[in-house]
């Protein structure tokens, strides 16, 4: 892989920005150091709380709940039900549906009956075998066709339309239409679900919780205890991991250990078992994808009619937003003159489907890319200069809801140098010469754009809180409404605090995000950690260090223009201080080294309900070129190279946005290629554990493997020095992975779109690869 470093963007006078620092935690993670919850010191006395649930139960009415034998067993201290809850038996994030124990029904398999609070957690794990629980069970609707016809939603329909697809298909040369299924993804999170509850005075209580959104863990563990707000602290150092599955779904395993300290008294932790996590907690939306389209004899989309069923699980959790950014980028890169792009958010007896990187993003534009293909495969064309043909330009820029693709030049230029930094034409000729001279390996390539929109769709959520603190010794206390989960947050935002005050990084102490230093805040995520809590971490050190500026103006009778920050020093005039020396005299002068800084993204206007206004601030690109060999006869694959230009504004950190995209993409590969959930007809998961589910590991990686940061001449929103964010678009970097399949599958029989659907698993590759060839046999 190449150094990340990109000189151009290289500003000489920035001491910590823009350099490729390493994770603030890196030589601890990597010693094992790093303090993770499991890892905090329990105070004497902790008690260890597991989750009870009938093992037999898919969906049905309970009948009863005997706890007799748990409630006897060795070393169980209680055992919580529903009417242990003295606030609202409710832990969803807004729209309700999702209780933290079953009262009258189960809901799912894997469904929390109860929970047992032990001196061990080997003792509350026996208990918990030992419950009857008896339910009459009611068939479970498990696939989205199921959930359609039985006409079952967690949320009401919503759309995108444009023009006339009606007339448009109608009016067009061509039309083609089909069906695709897109598989779910665990998040497989290293850290699993967990919470540590203490009690604190007057009925308080401590949580340390492994989420994404401690201001919602907060607000849920004072619901759900029947007390203020303002008496439940909520605290995250770091997750070992989150990826959306602990944006929502954190909620339930703090109050559940809350609960157990309101009971006892003691300190309760709850640490999931790897199993229990994946049965019990949501995982991306799966969806059936049912698309039509017009197009002329060149490759030009006329219109498009896309219907997306997902399926959302027993509850709504986050399934409003996924939806509707499954709808926002099912246009991924091209522009649909007509369009009608709906969808049904489909309530199933299966778990709650939540957040997870990209956010139903990657789902809806790998139906876009699955229209290109199928485009170019019929017309015996160039898939990417179909795509090509397609793209957002100049005049065809307005996306089907209205919003316009400004940068669509970087999007262009982006795709037009990784087409000839990885050799396309000439590696298409190599590949098509492979697969005339062999019978049963084929190869296939495809180079496939992303255009990612970043800002949360829900407005209310781009705003961001930060604390800092100078003392008088020139160090510098650090803290905002972020979390850490690995993506380098914590260490982003050090740098922007250490560049304001013109000190070096030990002197800006990270500390953990704690909801009663910043308030009131959003989930980390929609990839907007960074743009939206270094912005207030800036502007709080920006007016702790006007007050620094104004007073030694007014001590030094000189303008602010003579005073520079700089090297742990301050300059004023041509004299020089220590800025520990400057801190204390402030500090004698009264003047208040302490602001909670404060952010809010401009320019969002979207509105939902009339389907206008500008939904994201703006756009993050980039673009994959893959090839790959399958196995003809047993399904086998292998990606033999990746090359990636990804475009992240001028980077704040380039070791941590390489780390991100190079993170992405193997995480989106998983997802397209191996990570398959099953559930058999009765709605149990059997792929829970390892074992059964296959994530990718470091000897997945493309054999060829490069990654390059677009050369960007900046963000044009003014973003935190101008950098673009970089969490999750680079998940959509891998669907040049499932198209290269597609690829090499369509080279079996010209002009046939293969029915390939996602993961590719080998057994995908293989009922693709029969069908064409039955096809063939067949024509
Ligand atoms: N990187 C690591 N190492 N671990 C994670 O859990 N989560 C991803 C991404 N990168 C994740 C990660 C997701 S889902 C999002 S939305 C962003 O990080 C959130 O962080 P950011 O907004 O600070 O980029
Ligand atoms: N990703 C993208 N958009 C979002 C998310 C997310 O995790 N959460 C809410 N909106
Ligand atoms: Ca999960």
């Amino acid at each position: 892989m190449t150094a990340p470093l990109d000189q151009k963007n290289m500003d000489m006078s920035l001491k910590h920005v823009r350099k490729p620092l390493a994770h603030d935690s890196a030589e601890k993670h990597v010693r094992g150091t790093a303090t993770y919850i499991d890892d905090i010191v329990e105070p004497m006395g902790t008690l260890h709380v597991v989750p009870g649930w009938s093992r037999q139960a898919v969906r049905g009415r309970i009948q009863s709940v005997n706890l007799e034998d748990v409630e006897k067993a060795p070393g169980v201290v209680a055992v919580l039900t529903a009417d242990d809850i003295k606030g609202i038996n409710d832990c969803s994030s807004a729209f309700g549906g999702d209780p933290v124990l079953a009262e009258e029904e189960i809901l799912f398999f894997g469904q929390v009956v109860f929970a047992i609070v032990g001196e061990t957690r080997e003792a509350a794990r026996k208990a918990a075998l030992k419950a009857k629980i008896d339910v009459t069970p009611i068939t479970p609707i498990l696939t989205p066709e199921d959930a359609v016809d039985a006409d079952t939603t967690v949320l009401p329909d919503y759309q995108f339309r444009r023009g006339s697809p009606e007339t448009g298909m109608q009016a067009s040369e061509e039309v083609l239409s089909g069906s695709m299924f897109i598989g779910g993804q665990e998040h497989f999170y290293l850290e699993g679900q967990i919470a540590m509850a203490l009690p604190q005075e007057d009925g308080g209580m401590l949580v340390h919780t492994s989420t994404q959104h401690p201001t919602e863990v907060q607000h849920t563990v004072a619901k759900v205890l029947g007390v203020p707000d303002a008496t439940i602290t909520a605290e995250i150092r770091r997750m070992g991991g989150g990826f959306g599955g602990k944006e929502s779904q954190a909620n339930q395993w703090a109050s559940l250990a809350a609960l157990a300290a309101q009971k006892t008294g003691r300190t309760c932790k709850l640490r999931l078992d790897r199993d229990d996590d994946m049965i019990m907690t949501g995982k991306r939306h799966d969806f059936k994808v049912d698309w039509k389209v017009g197009y002329d004899t060149s490759g030009k989309i006329r219109a498009v009619d896309m219907e997306f069923l997902a399926r959302c699980g027993y509850s709504a959790d986050l399934s409003l937003g996924v939806n509707d950014r499954t709808l926002f980028h099912s246009d991924s890169s091209y522009f649909y003159p007509d369009a009608l792009i709906r969808s049904r958010r489909l309530r199933t007896d299966t778990c709650s489907n939540t957040a997870f990187r990209g956010f139903g993003g990657p789902q809806g534009m790998l139906a876009a890319e699955r229209l290109i293909d199928a485009i170019a495969i019929k017309l015996g064309k160039d898939p990417l200069e179909v795509r090509k043909l397609n793209f957002y330009d100049g005049e065809r820029n307005l996306t089907p809801y209205g919003m316009p693709v400004e940068e669509w030049e970087v999007m262009h230029d982006l795709i037009s140098q990784l087409e000839e930094s990885s050799g396309y034409w000439r590696r298409r000729e190599e590949i098509r010469e492979f697969n005339e001279n062999n019978a049963v390996l084929k190869k296939g390539l495809a180079l496939t754009p992303v255009k990612f929109g970043i800002s949360f769709t829900l407005k209310h959520l781009n705003q961001a809180g930060a604390l800092v603190h100078l003392y008088t010794d020139g160090s510098v206390h650090l803290n905002h409404g972020g979390t850490e989960m690995g993506q380098g947050l914590y260490q982003k935002v050090a740098q922007v605090v250490a560049e304001e005050f013109g000190v070096s990084l030990d002197k800006v102490v990270i500390t953990a995000t704690n909801t009663s230093k910043v308030p009131n805040t959003g989930p980390t995520a929609a990839s907007s950690g960074t743009d939206l809590n270094a912005m207030a971490a800036k502007n709080a050190a920006q007016v702790i260090k006007g007050r620094l500026i104004e007073f030694l103006c007014e001590q030094h009778q000189c303008g602010p223009e003579a005073v520079h920050f700089g090297d742990n020093k301050v300059i004023v005039g041509d004299q020089s201080f220590a800025l520990s020396e400057i801190a204390k005299h402030a500090h004698m002068a009264r003047i208040q080294m302490s602001h909670a800084g404060f952010y809010a993204t401009p320019g969002i206007t979207w509105d939902r309900e009339s389907v206008t206004g500008r939904p994201f601030y703006y756009f993050a690109f980039g673009g994959a070129c893959a090839e790959v060999t399958i196995d003809t006869m047993t399904g086998e694959m292998t990606v033999d190279r990746v090359d990636i230009l990804h475009d992240v504004g001028h980077s704040l950190n380039p070791a941590i946005d390489m780390g991100q995209i190079e993170g992405g993409f193997v995480q989106g590969m998983g997802w397209l290629t191996t990570e398959e959930l099953v559930w058999d007809e009765q709605g149990r998961l059997r792929t829970h554990a390892p074992s059964t589910y296959k994530i990718p590991t470091a000897s997945d990686l493309p054999e060829d493997f490069s990654v390059k940061l677009y050369e960007s001449s900046g963000n044009p929103k003014e973003t935190v020095y101008r950098s673009k964010a970089v969490g999750e678009p680079p998940v959509m970097l891998a669907n040049a992975v499932f198209c290269a399949i597609t690829d090499a599958v369509a080279s079996l029989n010209p002009g046939e779109v293969p029915d390939l659907h996602a993961p590719a698993t080998p057994e995908s590759i293989m009922r693709a690869v029969q069908d064409l060839r039955r096809r063939k046999a067949g024509s």
